[in-house]
C-alpha cells in the first residue's frame, strides 16, 4: 500500500532545535535531538520524494540522498527556509524553533559582576506561518509541542496558521517527543483527525507521511 503521490514531489522539512546567542560563549536552546524530522526526512525520501532537509545543530548524520542544510539560529532557518520553499509541494515544519532571541547578541563575552544579569528576549519570525501564508503555499503540516490542551492549541494552530494539518505531541510525557526514540502523534487536519499511537519514531514518520500523501492528493483533485 505505498503510495506514489509522494514519488518525484519536493518537499521540504525543518528539523532540530534552533541556538539563539547571547554572546560569543553561550546561547539558548532546547531539547529537540532532530530525530523526528530526519526520520520524516528519511520516510519521504523512501516514498520517492525530492527532500530538502533545513536541520538547526544536532548530533546526527544527515540521511542518504537528502539535501541537508544546517542552520543555527531562527532567523538563519528562517531565511533558508524562504529561499528553498518556492519550488516545494509539501512543507513539513518539526523543528522545534525558538520563539524568542536575546534582544542583544554581544559583541564580546558577557563579564561576570555583581549585579543581577537581565536578559530581554524579542520575538523571532514564525517560520511556519510565513510559508503558510505565502501566495501560492505548498501543502502544509505543522507540528504542535503541547504539555497541556493537546487538542484545543493543536487545533487553535492549524486555524491560526492557516495550514492543511498539524501533528500534536504531549512533550510532558518524558518516554515520547524531545531527545527519545519513540514519540506517539495525533494528527488534525480541518475535517478529521487520526491517533498515531507510541511507536519508534521511524515507523510513526512512514506512517504520517502517508497521511500527508493521502490528504495531499486529495488538494490535488479538488
Ligand atoms: O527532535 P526530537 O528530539 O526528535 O523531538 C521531536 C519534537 C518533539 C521536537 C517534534 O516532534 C515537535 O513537536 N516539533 C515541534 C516543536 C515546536 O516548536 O512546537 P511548537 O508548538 O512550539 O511550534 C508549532 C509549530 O510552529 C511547529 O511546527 C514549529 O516548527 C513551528 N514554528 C514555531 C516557532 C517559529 N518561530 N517558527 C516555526 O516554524
Amino acid at each position: 500500500d505505498v503510495p506514489q503521490v509522494l514519488a518525484g514531489k519536493h518537499i521540504t522539512i525543518t528539523a532540530g532545535p534552533t541556538r539563539e546567542d547571547i554572546d560569543p560563549v553561550r546561547y539558548i536552546t532546547n531539547h529537540s535531538s532532530g530525530k523526528m524530522g530526519y526520520a520524516l526526512a528519511k520516510a519521504s525520501q523512501q516514498l520517492g520524494a525530492k527532500v530538502t532537509l533545513i536541520s538547526g545543530p544536532v548530533d546526527l548524520t544527515p540521511p542518504e540522498n537528502v539535501k541537508t542544510i544546517l542552520v543555527s539560529s531562527a532567523q538563519d532557518m528562517h531565511n533558508t527556509v524562504m529561499q528553498n520553499i518556492k519550488d516545494s509541494d509539501i512543507f513539513v515544519a518539526c523543528a522545534a524553533v525558538a520563539d524568542y532571541r536575546p534582544k542583544q547578541n554581544a559583541t564580546q563575552k558577557i563579564k561576570k559582576s555583581e549585579q543581577e544579569l537581565t536578559l530581554t528576549f524579542v520575538k523571532n519570525p514564525d517560520i511556519l506561518s510565513d510559508v503558510a501564508h505565502l501566495p501560492d503555499p505548498p501543502f502544509t503540516v505543522g507540528f504542535a509541542a503541547e504539555t497541556q490542551n493537546l487538542r484545543e492549541y493543536a487545533l487553535g494552530k492549524l486555524s491560526r496558521k492557516k495550514l492543511n494539518m498539524i501533528a500534536a505531541n504531549d512533550v510532558s510525557n518524558k518516554t515520547i517527543g524531545f531527545n527519545s526514540e519513540q514519540n506517539a502523534l495525533t494528527v488534525f487536519w480541518p475535517k478529521g483527525e487520526k491517533q498515531l499511537n507510541i511507536a519508534d519514531k521511524n515507523l510513526l514518520a512512514t506512517q504520517l507521511m502517508k497521511i500527508v500523501a493521502e490528504k495531499f492528493e486529495e488538494t490535488q483533485t479538488e
